[in-house]
């Protein structure tokens, strides 16, 4: 089955995999839902980008039960998975769905922009860009949280991965899918680097991040745009 492939198998059986392939998955959500419980419980407008199958949405809809949700999603399958959700949990009243450029979406900011697990699947040029597209949404006195896979530097790194692969082997993940896994790094999957992520966000005038989880190589950012602070 083609990693990463949206509109295919991949993305079919996403949410049956995702916990596998990203430690503290469902953590990660949680905290994210809560920084902005704790720091924007009275938000407006939110933007989640790359929804995928929604998985995020009901813990950040309950966190900022005042605001109304505009959300970004590329493939058709995962919009599709994802509308069953919000229908599911009663939130169509609450979501609309915005273009797939984020430059299209007009002068609007958010009092809160999530996004959970996209980064990494863009080559690093496509990753700044979205950076700087999403940094661009942060109203002033609002937050960013994002997630990412992001790899330690050596010698760090060669144990992270060899606890990642005992960890694939412990959760049962079968020899081939682990190879294929392994060997998408830097193929199909981009780690994102902590001190790039910080200048380009400190350049975009927000406030450096704050890592809230780190989870093996798979990471949670925090970062906010002071009141008064400038948007693009
Ligand atoms: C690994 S999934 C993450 C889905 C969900 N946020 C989660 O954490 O489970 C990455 C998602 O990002 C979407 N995506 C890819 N490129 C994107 C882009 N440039 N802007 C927004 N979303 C994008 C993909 O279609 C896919 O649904």
């Amino acid at each position: 089955m083609p990693l990463l492939d949206f509109d295919g198998d991949y993305g079919r059986t996403y949410d049956a995999r995702i916990a596998t392939l990203i430690p503290a998955y469902e953590a990660i959500f949680e905290l994210a839902a809560a920084a902005t419980a704790a720091l924007q419980p009275l938000a407006q407008q939110a933007l989640v980008v790359g929804a995928g199958t929604g998985t995020e949405l009901p813990g950040l809809l309950a966190a900022m039960p005042q605001a109304l949700f505009t959300l970004v999603e590329p493939s058709a399958q995962m919009r599709g998975f994802c509308q069953a959700l919000i229908e599911r949990v009663g939130a169509s009243d609450r979501v609309t769905w915005g273009p797939d450029d984020l430059d299209a979406l007009g002068p609007t900011c958010f009092d809160a922009v999530i996004s959970h697990n996209v980064l990494h699947v863009l080559t690093p040029d496509a990753q700044e860009r979205l950076l700087q597209q999403m940094a661009e949404r942060v109203a002033p006195g609002g937050c960013l949280l994002l997630s990412s896979y992001s790899e330690t530097e050596p010698p760090e790194l060669e144990l992270g991965l060899q606890i990642g692969v005992a960890r694939f082997k412990a959760l049962g993940m079968d020899p081939a899918t682990i190879e294929a896994v392994m060997a998408a790094r830097n193929s199909k999957v981009f780690s994102v680097n902590h001190q790039r992520l910080e200048a380009q966000l400190l350049q975009a005038g927000l406030e450096p991040p704050i890592q809230l989880v780190q989870a093996l190589f798979n990471r949670l950012w925090l970062s906010r745009r002071c009141e008064g602070g400038a948007t693009a």
